[in-house]
């Protein structure tokens, strides 16, 4: 279990590794006067805890160059720059969750590049720059599961080795893993994370054939 750590004002936590704001700490308090992120960009959401737990069981190489998708305010991406030192991409249709990101990674010491983006438009020449995928709670619609499915389609083609998506559990998660299990090698494990608070849900990962 991890060692209790006091943390130096209230609404600061920490997991796995990182430190991480709550959505009433004064920081981000200040940044949604003028940002207002739009499409559930608005919090740190629970399943990036079981991705950053699922990387520590099955690790990034150190340096690797990884494309968080969907970041919101990139706790994931946060992570993989700490642990693995990745060169980490986080692409978010949103431009307002940028700042909130900004802030989470200058809190780690760690920079993420930003890059303001719809799934449907990052190419399999952008995607080919990157070696892994990695996103949490992304597919929350049912109109994502095809712009999602075919992102990764662009993805394998670009030569990225491992796509790794956390999810609660939706029944539009589901129907992607369906939808990719018929194409590539996939993995669904049912996974949990324990800080900062026990919580439960799905890992897919996704490898080419
Ligand atoms: C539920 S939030 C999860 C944020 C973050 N991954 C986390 O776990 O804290 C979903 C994120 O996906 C982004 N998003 C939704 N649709 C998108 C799309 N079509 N292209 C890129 N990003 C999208 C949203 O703006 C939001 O930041």
């Amino acid at each position: 279990m991890p060692r209790v750590e006091r943390m130096p004002e209230p609404h600061i936590y920490a997991a796995y590794g990182v430190y991480l704001l709550q959505s009433q700490h004064r920081l981000m308090r200040q940044l949604r006067r003028i940002y207002e992120p739009s499409v559930h960009g608005h919090k740190t959401w629970e399943s990036s805890f079981l991705l950053m737990d699922y990387l520590l069981e099955h690790p990034i190489r150190r340096g690797t160059r990884v494309m968080e998708i969907g970041c919101g305010w990139g706790p994931a991406s946060v992570f993989c720059a700490r642990r693995f030192d990745a060169k980490v991409t986080g692409v978010d249709i949103d431009k307002d969750v940028f700042p909130f990101l900004n802030v989470i990674a200058a809190l780690n010491d760690v920079s993420i590049e930003p890059l303001v983006s719809r799934f449907e438009d990052l190419s399999t020449a952008r995607l080919a720059k990157e070696r892994v995928l990695i996103g949490s709670d992304i597919c929350f619609w049912t109109k994502l599961v095809k712009p999602l499915y075919n992102l990764i389609q662009r993805a394998m083609r670009a030569g990225v080795k491992r796509v790794i998506i956390a999810d609660p559990g939706r029944p539009t998660f589901y129907d992607l893993a369906d939808k990719c299990r018929a194409k590539y090698h996939v993995e669904l494990l049912e996974w949990y994370a324990v800080e900062p608070n026990r919580a439960s849900g799905e890992i897919l990962e996704i490898r080419p054939k």
